[in-house]
C-alpha cells in the first residue's frame, strides 16, 4: 500500500505503464524533459484526464510529505472469518491540514532547498512532531461489484463518496526515523503482495501488474534474497521453502528438507493463508481499457468542485506546461478539457491563446484569426 498522494492513476492497461513512464522520463535525443512527449501521450489517453486535472491542481504540489492525504488508489479486499469477501479503497487523511505549493513558491524553493520535503518529514519526527493520518476505508460488497455503473476496478476513477462513504478505522503515526539510511530506506523492497491474512486483491489489472512487477524490480535492484535483508524480513518466524541463491547469510535452514510436501516434519502449506476462489464477471473477466470508460464525468465533476480560485490555477499550470507542446496536440488535448467542462477546455484555450470556436470538431483558430 503505497499510499500515493492521488487516489487515480493516468493510466487503466498495465501495458501502458513502460510507455507512461517514458514520457516522464527524458527525450531520447536531446536527454532533456519533454512536454511533448507529455502532453502527446496524454492527449492520445484520455483516461489520463482525470489524474492530470489532480497533478496540475494544487493537490499536485504538496508542501511536503506531512501535509498530503495518501490512497491506495486500487481497490483490494477484505476477506472475513465468514470467508465474505468485500472490496475496500484505502485513505490517510493528514492530521496536520493539505497544504500545497503554488506554481511560483515551488520554482522558488526547488532552487532554495531541492530537499525541502525530506528535511521537513525528518526534522518534524526527530524533535518528536509525530505526523498522522487518519486512516479509512471505503466498502463494497463483492456481489455489488459486478453491478455498481463505475467499473470499481478502474484506476482512473473514484467511488464517489455519496455511495461509499468513508469508514473510519485508526490512524497511521510516523513516529521514528531511520538510524541509517542506506540500510533501512535504500534497502527497503515494498510490494503490493505484503499483505496480512484477511487482507487480498482485487481484479484491478493495474494491481495485478504491480504484484508482481515490484519483487521482480527488487531481485534486479537488491539481489534475490532482499527479502532476508533486516529492513524487509518478517518480524515474525517464517518458513518456506524458498532459500538459497546469492547472498543467503543466515542458516538458511540447514539440512532440512527443501521441498513440501515431505516425510521430515518440515512446515507444511497452511491452506487458510491462501485467498479463495471468486467468479469472475463481465469487463472484470475480459477487459478493454478502450471499452466500457467514461473519460470526462469525474475530471469535470472535480473542475466544477474547485474554487474560481483554485480553477484559475490550475488552467494557468496546464498552460506553463502545454505552451511547450506542439499545437496539433494543444488542439487534442483542450478536446478532452473541453469535454469535462467547456469552462475549462475554454480556459486552457485562451491562456494559450486559441479561439475555443470549433473546439469539437478540430478547428481551433489563433485569437485574433
Ligand atoms: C502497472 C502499473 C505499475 C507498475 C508496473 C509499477 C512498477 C514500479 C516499479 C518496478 C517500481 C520500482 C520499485 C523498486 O525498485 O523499489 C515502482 C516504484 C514506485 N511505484 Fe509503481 N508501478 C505501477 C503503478 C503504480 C501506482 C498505481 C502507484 C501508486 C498507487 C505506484 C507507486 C509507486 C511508488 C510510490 C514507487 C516508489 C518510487 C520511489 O522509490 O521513489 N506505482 N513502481
Amino acid at each position: 500500500m503505497v499510499g500515493n498522494n492521488t487516489p487515480v492513476f493516468f493510466i487503466r492497461d498495465p501495458l501502458k505503464f513502460g510507455d507512461f513512464i517514458h514520457t516522464q522520463k527524458r527525450d531520447p535525443e536531446t536527454n532533456l524533459k519533454s512536454p511533448t512527449m507529455m502532453w502527446d501521450f496524454w492527449s492520445l489517453s484520455p483516461e489520463s484526464l482525470h489524474q492530470v486535472t489532480i497533478l496540475f491542481s494544487d493537490r499536485g504540489t504538496p508542501d511536503g510529505y506531512r501535509h498530503m492525504d495518501g490512497f491506495s488508489s486500487h481497490t483490494f479486499s477484505l476477506i472475513n472469518s465468514k470467508n465474505e469477501l468485500f472490496y475496500v479503497k484505502y485513505h490517510f487523511k493528514t492530521r496536520q491540514g493539505i497544504k500545497n505549493f503554488d506554481r511560483d513558491s515551488a520554482e522558488v524553493m526547488k532552487g532554495k532547498d531541492p530537499d525541502y520535503a525530506q528535511r521537513d518529514l525528518f526534522d518534524a519526527i526527530g524533535k518528536g512532531d509525530f505526523p498522522k493520518w487518519k486512516v479509512s476505508i471505503q466498502i463494497m460488497p463483492e456481489k455489488e461489484a459486478e453491478t455498481y455503473h463505475i467499473n470499481p476496478f478502474d484506476l482512473t476513477k473514484v467511488w464517489p463518496h455519496g455511495d461509499y462513504p468513508l469508514i473510519e478505522i485508526g490512524e497511521l503515526t510516523l513516529d521514528r526515523n531511520p538510524e541509517n539510511y542506506f540500510a533501512e530506506v535504500e534497502q527497503a523492497a515494498f510490494e503490493p503482495k505484503n499483505v496480512v491474512q484477511g487482507m487480498g486483491y482485487s481484479p484491478d489489472k493495474m494491481l495485478q501488474a504491480r504484484l508482481i512487477s515490484y519483487p521482480d524490480a527488487h531481485r534486479y535492484r537488491l539481489g534475490v534474497n532482499y527479502d532476508s535483508l533486516p529492513v524487509n524480513k518478517p518480524q515474525c518466524p517464517m518458513h518456506n521453502y524458498s532459500r538459497d541463491g546469492a547472498m543467503r547469510f543466515d542458516g538458511n535452514f540447514g539440512s532440512a528438507p527443501n521441498y513440501e510436501p515431505n516425510s521430515f516434519d518440515g512446515p507444511k502449506e497452511d491452506a487458510a493463508y491462501r485467498e479463495r476462489p471468486r467468479a469472475i464477471a463481465g469487463s472484470v473477466d475480459r477487459h478493454n481499457h478502450r471499452l466500457d470508460s467514461d473519460y470526462y464525468t469525474q475530471p469535470g465533476n472535480l473542475f466544477r468542485l474547485m474554487t474560481k480560485d483554485a480553477r484559475e490555477r490550475l488552467v494557468g499550470n496546464i498552460v506553463s506546461s502545454l505552451i511547450n507542446a506542439p499545437r496539433e496536440i494543444q488542439e487534442r488535448q483542450i478536446r478532452h478539457f473541453y469535454k469535462a467542462d467547456p469552462n475549462y477546455g475554454g480556459g486552457v484555450a485562451t491562456g494559450l491563446g486559441l479561439k475555443t470556436e470549433g473546439v469539437m470538431n478540430g478547428e481551433l483558430a489563433t485569437a485574433g484569426d
